[in-house]
């Protein structure tokens, strides 16, 4: 196999063709919803998180503003961020809806990581999901439906995604770095034919071809089968250090409020009044402890809040982990 890759360069600048029909088949066994949209309008991608940039490069062209769930990934992009307000069913659209009545804010592109978003782990409700493609159709937006989690829910029910609903408004992008392996970076987009026309353009300009030999394996990975098993061990494995992370915050740090996640790998923490985060992670670096500062994700806020990742920690290391993490903020 990596003799025919290497020496052959099998495969277009928008990505190894093998793995443009790895990704219909993966998909199709997922969701045959897809099919149709995926054949015709399907770009694989190295580095999906580098769509976003394309996707507001292109946009930026045309508009002024991108929208966001309260977070700030994009804001060394450039772009000018409209954040609003995360809940845990999603976006707040209630907000979102009458901002975008009294026309204070024009948005061309709505980034929205629909299941256990990163950071909060949170799910975009099925009522959510509607109510933010209508307001996308009346006010003339994209929606940019970030999903690397989705194959990793290990409770409660999948919801449809937003590219099924509304083929038209959407661009959809997903990841194997989460089901194959993590840093594996290989990914796909799909979307109207236009957009990711330009937007296939614009990845080509910027980093000429993917990485075939990354699309190659994750291809075989994905023809052998082995994509199904993998994702049972990693959703197995996710329910578990969830469940434990939540029992230990419940019984050592009972002052911390949380949603229990349905599945991805994120917990969002929110910590009584007046915490300062900032001292709590020096306090809970000395004592052998890391996790993400809520500020450092938000344009605003969040001092009193912080992201745990339980996806590369075991149970055990879990269970201590919070007991380090209660007598840090006890020290304050
Ligand atoms: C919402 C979201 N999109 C994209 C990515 C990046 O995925 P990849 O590793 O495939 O570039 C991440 C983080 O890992 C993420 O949380």
């Amino acid at each position: 196999m990596f003799h025919r890759v290497l020496l052959c360069y099998d495969g277009t600048r928008e990505g190894r063709n093998a793995l443009r029909q790895g990704a219909d088949v993966v998909l199709c066994m997922r969701a045959e919803v897809y099919l149709l949209a995926i054949s015709r309008n399907l770009v694989s991608t190295a580095i999906p998180e580098g769509v976003t940039p394309e996707l507001c490069e292109q946009e930026d062209e045309r508009a002024d503003a991108l929208l966001q769930e309260g977070i700030a990934w994009l804001r060394e992009r450039g772009a000018v961020l409209h954040p609003i307000e995360l809940q845990p069913d999603g976006i707040d659209t209630e907000v979102l809806a009458r901002a975008l009545s009294a026309g204070s804010i024009r948005p061309k592109l709505a980034h929205i990581i629909p299941n256990f978003q990163n950071p909060a782990g949170y799910t975009l409700s099925l009522a959510k999901r509607h109510a933010l493609l209508a307001l996308a159709a009346r006010h003339g937006f994209l929606v940019f439906e970030d999903d690397p989690y989705v194959a990793l829910r290990f409770s409660g029910e999948s919801l449809p995604t937003m590219l099924s609903i509304d083929p038209e408004r959407v661009v959809y992008a997903s990841s194997f770095s989460k089901t194959v392996c993590p840093g594996i970076r290989v990914g796909y987009l799909v979307g109207p034919p236009d957009v990711i026309a330009a937007i296939a353009r614009i990845a080509t300009n910027t980093y000429i071809s993917p990485n075939m030999v990354a699309q190659s394996i994750v291809y075989e990975f994905c023809a052998s089968g082995a994509i199904e098993r993998s994702i049972e061990t990693v959703r197995t494995a996710l329910a578990k250090r969830a469940l434990t992370l939540a029992q230990a915050l419940r019984r050592e740090l009972p002052e911390a409020e949380f949603v229990q996640p349905e599945g991805g790998y994120f917990m969002w923490v929110t910590l009584p009044p007046g915490t300062d985060v900032a001292r709590l992670f020096d306090a809970a670096a000395e004592l052998g402890v890391a996790f993400v500062k809520g500020t450092d994700f938000l344009l605003d806020g969040g001092e009193n809040t912080l992201r745990l990742a339980y996806s590369g920690v075991t149970p055990e290391q879990i269970e201590d982990g919070v007991a380090r993490l209660a007598a840090a903020y006890r020290s304050l």
